[in-house]
C-alpha cells in the first residue's frame, strides 16, 4: 500500500471524478479479455455449425464427414446434451445445439471440437453440406407474424381510463403506423466461453464473457444434470455487453462446458464476428399501430397503440422488454386515457434480447414521434407540444399506476432550451431553410424519463464481500460485472469513503459465483445502485467493529470514532487505519465480512401491469441540429446539447462518459444502423462491420456538449446518486427527430414526413419524396 498518498488524500473519495481503474490497462492492451487468459495444456477449441435454412424439419447431419476433417476430435449434437437442452433465461424455449426444428439461418445445429480454432471453423463450416432438412416456409417479419397470430408470449394489455370514449370526442385525430429497425449490440469483445474441467471432471471452472454469471451457472448445471455448487463461473471484465451478454452468453457457456465435460480438456468457444451477428439477438425492432385524440393546444387526450416487437424465434427476455416497452410509452407525458397492447411476434429469426434501456427506448419514441406530428398538424413548435403534456403536480400517475415523485421534466427543459439557445437557432434555421434548396436544418428536442429498478420485484437484490488485510488494504467483491461502465471503480469509491482510506487503496476483483450468490445480471442500469449499497453494508460492518475496538482503546464512545483521510481518531487520539486494522487482527477483530442490499418499496403485478415498478426515475433532454443533403439523402447531426440528471454522481468523469456513449449509440440505432435479412431465405445480410454500420468518432456532432442537471435524488439510492447506464440512450431520439424537421422543410409548410428509423439515406430520400408529391 502507498503510504505517502495515504498520509495526503486531497479531495473525497466519493463524488470526484476519476479514471476508470481499468483505464491504464484498457489504453495500452494489457487488461486480460478472456480470451487473454493462458489456457491449459491441451485446450481444445469449439466451433458451431449452423442452420443454413430459416425454417425446417432436422432429418439428420452426416457427422461421420465432420468428423474425418483434419484435426477434429468430437462432434456433439442436441443429443449429447445429458439432462435439459435448453438456454432459455425464462421459458424453456431455447434450445443449445438444434433438435428436431431449424428456427433461423444462423441456429446453432451441431459443435465441432478441433485442436485448433481455424481448424474447427473450417469443419464447421461445412454445415451446408452436412445437415439434412426438410423446408417450410418461414415468417420472417414481426407483421406477417401478427397476421397469422403467432406470438412467443400472449399479447399484454395496459390500459387506463376510457381511452375509446374520449377518442371518439376528441377534436383532433393522428392515426398512423411506423417501423423501427432493431440495433446490434456490437460488443468489441465477442461472445466466448472457456470451460475448464476441475476435480477429474466432477466440477467445472468457466471463464465467460457474461453480464449474468449466476445465470450462466444455473443454465450449464442445468444442460449437464448437475447441482449448482459444481460449477464456478468467473468474469473479470466484458469488452462491453450492452445487454447482448445478459441472457445470450448462455448458449456458448453450455456448449464449452459440455464439451469440457466429455473430453476432459479445456475447450474454449471464442466465435467470430459473423457468426456472432448470426446466432445471437439484438435490440427488438418495433411496429406501432396508433390512434391519438387530442385538443386544439396538442395535448393528448386519449390513445390507443399496438406496440409488435419482433421477438425471434424464442421468447428470451421479450415479455420482460415489452413490459418496459408498456411502463416507457407515456415517457415524460401526462396521458389520462390509454390503451396499450403488446404483442412479442415470432419469426424465422434470430431471438431478440437486451439492449441498452431494454424495450424502454422501444416505448417512449412511440409518443415521441406521435406528439411530432401533433404539432406538424397543429402548426405549433414541437418543444411546446411536448411541454404542454409533461407530468405536473395533479397530472403525475402513471398508466401503471405508479406516481412520478421528483417532477424535473420542466426544469431541466428550461435550462436546456435556455443554454442550447433553442428559439434563437429555430428562427436561425428557419432563415437558412428559406435561401438553401438543396441542404436543409432542422432542430429538435426531446426529454427523457426512464425507470430505474428491473420491473421484476426479486431481481432488486445484490450481495458483496469485503476484505481487510492486515496491511490495510482491501479487496471488494460483489455480484456486479464490469463491461466497461465503471461499476468496480465506483464500488472501490464508494468502499474507500466509508472506510476514510484513499482509493488506491481499495480494489475489485473478478466476479465469482463462489463469492457472492445468485446474484441478479448487471442490467437495467442498476449496478452501481445496488451493489454499491451492499458493499457499504459490508463495510459499515466492519467499520462499526473497527469503531468499538478504537473506542475501546481510545477511552471514547464509539459513535465518536472517525474514519477520514487514513486516519482513525476519536478522544483526542488517532492512529493510521493500517495499524488500528493490524492491532484488531492482534484482538481477533474480524476483518471481513459479507453485504446485502434490497431496494425497498417497490411492489409489481405483472399480470395487471400495475404497481410501483421503478424506485425512482432518471431525466434528461437533448437538444439536436441534423444537416440533411435533399439530393443524396444524407445527413449529419452537427450539434447536440445534453442535459442529464444524475442525482449527486459518484464520478462526473465516468458519468459523462456514460451520457455521451449512450447518445451516440442511441443515435446510431436510430439514424445508420440497419438490419437486413434476405425477404427469401432469412439470412441476415447484415453480419458484419463492413454491411452494419455503427457511428464512429467522426459521426459525433461537431459541437457536442453535456452537462448534468443537479439535483441529488430524493430517493435514499447509495450517496444520492442516479443510475446512468441506459437512460441516456434515449437522448439520441433528438437525432432522429432533427432530421425528420429537416426532412419537413423540405417539403410544403405544415407537411409530416413519414421517415421510419434507421433515417438511412434511403429512409431520408423516401421521406422526402413522400411530403413533394
Ligand atoms: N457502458 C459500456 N462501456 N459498456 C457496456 O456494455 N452497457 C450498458 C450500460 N453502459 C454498457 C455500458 C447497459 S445495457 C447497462 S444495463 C449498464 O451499462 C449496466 O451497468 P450499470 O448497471 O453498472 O450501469
Ligand atoms: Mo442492459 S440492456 O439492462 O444490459
Amino acid at each position: 500500500m502507498n503510504k505517502p498518498e495515504a498520509l495526503l488524500i486531497p479531495e473525497p473519495v466519493v463524488g470526484t471524478s476519476r479514471p476508470h481503474e481499468s483505464a491504464h490497462l484498457h489504453v495500452s492492451g494489457a487488461a486480460p479479455y478472456t480470451d487473454d487468459l493462458p489456457e491449459p495444456a491441451g485446450t481444445l477449441h469449439a466451433a458451431l455449425g449452423l442452420s443454413p435454412i430459416a425454417h425446417g424439419k432436422l432429418l439428420g447431419i452426416d457427422l461421420e464427414r465432420i468428423r474425418q476433417q483434419p484435426g477434429v476430435v468430437a462432434v456433439f449434437t442436441a443429443a449429447d446434451i445429458p439432462a435439459e437442452n435448453n438456454c432459455g433465461p425464462l421459458l424453456h424455449d431455447d434450445p443449445i445445439l438444434a433438435a428436431d426444428e431449424l428456427r433461423y439461418v444462423g441456429q446453432p445445429v451441431f459443435a465441432v471440437i478441433a485442436t485448433n480454432r481455424e481448424l474447427a471453423r473450417r469443419a464447421a463450416s461445412l454445415a451446408r453440406q452436412v445437415i439434412q432438412a426438410e423446408p417450410l416456409p418461414p415468417i420472417l417479419t414481426a407483421l406477417q407474424a401478427h397476421e397469422a397470430g403467432q406470438y412467443v408470449l400472449p399479447p399484454m394489455h395496459l390500459t387506463r381510463g376510457e381511452p375509446a370514449e374520449y377518442l371518439a370526442a376528441a377534436p383532433h385525430r393522428l392515426q398512423g403506423t411506423w417501423s423501427l429497425g432493431g440495433q446490434e449490440q456490437f460488443y468489441l469483445e465477442g461472445q466466448i466461453s472457456l470451460a475448464v474441467p476441475q476435480e477429474g471432471g466432477d466440477g467445472l471452472l468457466l471463464h465467460c464473457s457474461t453480464q449474468h454469471p449466476s445465470e450462466m451457472q444455473q443454465l450449464v448445471s442445468h444442460a449437464l444434470g448437475w447441482h449448482a455448487h459444481r460449477v464456478v463461473v468467473q468474469c473479470r471484465r466484458m469488452g462491453g455487453g450492452f445487454g447482448g451478454k445478459e441472457s445470450q452468453s448462455a448458449l456458448f457457456a453450455c456448449v464449452a462446458s459440455l464439451a469440457a465435460l466429455k473430453l476432459k480438456k479445456a475447450v474454449k468457444l471464442r466465435v467470430d464476428r459473423d457468426d456472432d451477428f448470426l446466432i445471437t439477438g439484438r435490440r427488438h425492432g418495433f411496429d406501432y399501430r396508433w390512434d391519438v385524440g387530442f385538443d386544439d393546444e396538442g395535448r393528448i387526450l386519449a390513445a390507443d397503440i399496438d406496440l409488435i416487437s419482433n421477438a425471434g424465434h424464442s421468447a428470451d427476455l421479450s415479455a420482460p422488454v415489452m413490459a418496459r416497452a408498456l411502463c416507457h410509452f407515456d415517457n415524460a407525458y401526462w396521458l389520462p386515457h390509454v390503451a396499450m397492447h403488446g404483442f412479442c411476434a415470432k419469426t424465422n429469426t434470430q431471438s431478440n434480447t437486451a439492449f441498452r434501456g431494454f424495450g424502454g427506448p422501444q416505448g417512449a419514441i412511440a409518443i415521441e414521434m406521435i406528439l411530432d406530428g401533433i404539432a406538424r398538424r397543429l402548426g405549433l413548435d414541437p418543444a411546446e407540444v411536448r411541454q404542454r403534456n409533461f407530468y405536473a403536480p395533479g397530472r403525475d400517475t402513471t398508466p401503471y399506476g405508479q406516481q412520478v415523485e421528483e417532477l424535473h421534466a420542466q426544469a431541466l427543459t428550461n435550462q436546456l432550451l435556455t443554454s442550447s439557445r433553442y428559439a434563437e437557432r429555430r428562427a436561425e434555421i428557419a432563415a437558412f431553410n428559406a435561401t438553401s434548396p438543396v441542404l436543409k436544418k432542422g432542430l429538435a428536442f426531446t426529454p427523457v424519463k426512464f425507470g430505474i429498478s428491473f420491473n421484476v420485484v426479486h431481481l432488486n437484490q445484490a450481495g458483496a464481500l469485503v476484505h481487510v488485510y492486515t496491511d490495510g488494504s482491501v479487496l471488494v467483491n460483489h455480484g456486479g460485472t464490469e463491461m466497461g461502465q465503471g461499476l468496480n471503480t465506483k464500488v472501490a469509491q464508494v468502499v474507500a469513503h466509508e472506510l476514510g482510506i484513499p482509493f488506491s487503496s481499495v480494489r475489485c476483483s473478478a466476479t465469482d459465483t463462489s463469492k457472492v450468490a445468485n446474484t441478479s445480471a448487471t442490467a437495467a442500469s442498476t449496478g452501481s445502485d445496488l451493489n454499491g449499497k451492499a458493499a457499504q453494508d459490508a463495510a459499515r460492518k466492519i467499520k462499526s467493529r473497527l469503531a468499538a475496538f478504537a473506542a475501546e482503546r481510545f477511552g471514547c464512545a464509539p459513535e465518536l470514532v472517525a474514519f477520514e483521510a487514513g486516519q482513525v481518531s476519536g478522544g483526542g487520539q488517532s492512529l493510521s487505519f493500517e495499524d488500528l486494522v493490524a492491532a484488531a487482527y492482534m484482538k481477533r477483530v474480524q476483518l471481513w465480512s459479507d453485504g446485502f442490499y434490497a431496494t425497498p418499496g417497490l411492489h409489481w403485478d405483472r399480470t395487471k401491469l400495475q404497481g410501483h415498478p421503478f424506485y425512482y426515475y432518471a431525466w434528461g433532454g437533448a437538444v439536436c441540429e441534423a444537416l440533411v443533403d435533399t439530393l443524396t439523402g444524407e445527413s449529419r447531426i452537427t450539434h447536440a446539447d445534453l442535459l442529464h440528471d444524475l442525482g449527486t454522481s459518484l464520478n462526473p468523469a465516468l458519468d459523462v462518459g456514460q451520457v455521451e456513449g449512450g447518445f451516440i449509440q442511441g443515435m446510431g440505432w436510430l439514424t445508420m444502423e440497419e438490419l437486413v435479412w434476405h425477404p427469401i431465405t432469412g439470412l441476415l445480410t447484415t453480419h458484419a462491420p463492413s454491411t452494419y454500420k455503427i457511428p464512429t468518432a467522426n459521426d459525433c456532432p461537431t459541437e457536442f456538449r453535456t452537462a448534468l442537471f443537479g439535483a441529488p435524488n430524493a430517493s435514499e439510492t447509495i450517496h444520492r446518486s442516479k443510475a446512468v447506464g441506459e437512460p441516456p440512450l434515449l437522448l439520441g431520439f433528438a437525432a432522429l427527430l432533427a432530421i425528420k424537421d429537416a426532412c419537413a422543410a423540405a417539403g410544403p409548410e405544415g407537411c409530416d414526413p413519414p421517415l421510419r428509423a434507421p433515417a438511412t439515406a434511403e429512409a431520408v430520400l423516401d421521406a422526402i419524396d413522400a411530403v413533394r408529391t
